[in-house]
């Protein structure tokens, strides 16, 4: 992690820690509960999962739960390190704008109680999940959009930032030289990045954030900040997320559709497929952009499906950090 990416991960503590209680000895804050619940312990050890080869977002997640974080803590420091990557072109600052220069960020977050909050189509904030977190235990309401969003972030002690950066720039006006109307998902290396964990109470929690499709018309959401689709978790049963072509997701509620799945009994990995498979049938277009899914249940079992080879996850248990590539529908 970079001296950039350290502060921005002390400035999200910093903010999370006006609505918590209780030092931690990682400098986090333990979380008071809005809605009381009993906590159930399954026996397994903490694990963070997220989408792509995002490792240093997992190590992050994985070693703040092991000094105790709870669930919702770790995915919003993991999914933060990316979101503060300017390298990463498809999550936060850096990210790749929308066709006329603008960078809008998405991203949701839920909470083992079944809470939610969410972002969308939000301007000049990095760490969209912290913002989307602030949504779900500040105001009354599961979204805000738009510049209402950003003035939400400000009141919230969220710091105003360019988030197009000199390279994104030069590749936008690259592109313009074409235009290129179509929305081209990366089918290859990165793309939203979503995540799951597991606390050391056996409680699960999870986060999405994401730039969205690159070039995307002004004004465009995508699956990533739309519980259900982008997110979706049961604490009794399991969590789901998405990455990859965003109205895919959405017209099949892929998340939801998975963690309904497990709730009958599929495994985490065959859940995946059934989803992917539910968005091949549908389209026969599929060809032409990627759908990914990765799965965690209850007893921490997980699972990944895509459907264009080159989709990873990683997973953070026992101090292991691993990339696990997916299994993919077309070879
Ligand atoms: N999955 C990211 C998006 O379509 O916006």
């Amino acid at each position: 992690m970079d001296r950039r990416q350290f502060l921005s991960i002390a400035f999200l503590s910093s903010i999370t820690s006006s609505t918590l209680v209780g030092a931690a000895p990682f400098g986090l804050h333990i979380q008071k509960k809005k809605n009381s619940m009993e906590r159930k312990s399954n026996n397994v050890t903490p694990i963070a999962i997220c989408t792509w080869a995002f490792s240093n977002a997992s190590k992050q997640a994985g070693e703040a739960l092991e000094r105790n974080a709870a669930a919702l803590d770790a995915v919003i420091i993991g999914v933060a390190v990316e979101e503060a990557n300017l390298k990463n072109t498809t999550v936060g600052k850096g990210g790749t704008p929308d066709r006329e220069g603008n960078v809008t960020l998405d991203a949701c977050v839920m909470a083992p109680n079944g809470d939610c909050g969410a972002v969308a189509c939000v301007e000049n904030i990095t760490h969209v999940a912290a913002l989307a977190r602030k949504v779900m235990e500040n105001t009354p309401h599961f979204m805000l959009a738009g510049k209402g969003a950003e003035e939400f972030a400000y009141a919230n002690g969220f710091k105003k930032e360019n988030l197009l950066t000199e390279t994104a720039t030069q590749q936008w006006k690259e592109w313009l030289k074409t235009s290129e109307y179509k929305p081209i998902i990366n089918i290859e290396n990165h793309d939203t990045i979503g995540m799951l964990a597991i606390d050391a109470q056996g409680d699960i929690a999870g986060a999405c954030s994401t730039s969205g499709l690159s070039y995307k018309m002004k004004g465009r959401v995508g699956d990533s900040p739309i519980i259900g689709s982008g997110l979706f978790l049961d604490n009794d049963v399991g969590g789901a997320v998405g990455t990859g072509m965003g109205e895919e997701i959405l017209k099949t509620v892929g998340s939801f559709l998975i963690v309904e799945l497990m709730r009958q009994g599929y495994s985490p990995q065959k859940a995946c497929e059934e989803a992917v498979h539910r968005v091949v049938t549908k389209n026969p277009d599929h060809t032409n952009f990627q759908v990914a899914y990765i799965a965690m249940n209850k007893a921490g079992e997980i699972g990944s499906y895509c459907i264009h080879s080159g989709f990873a996850m990683m997973k953070y248990q026992d101090g292991k950090n691993e990339t696990i590539t997916s299994p993919s529908f077309l070879k």
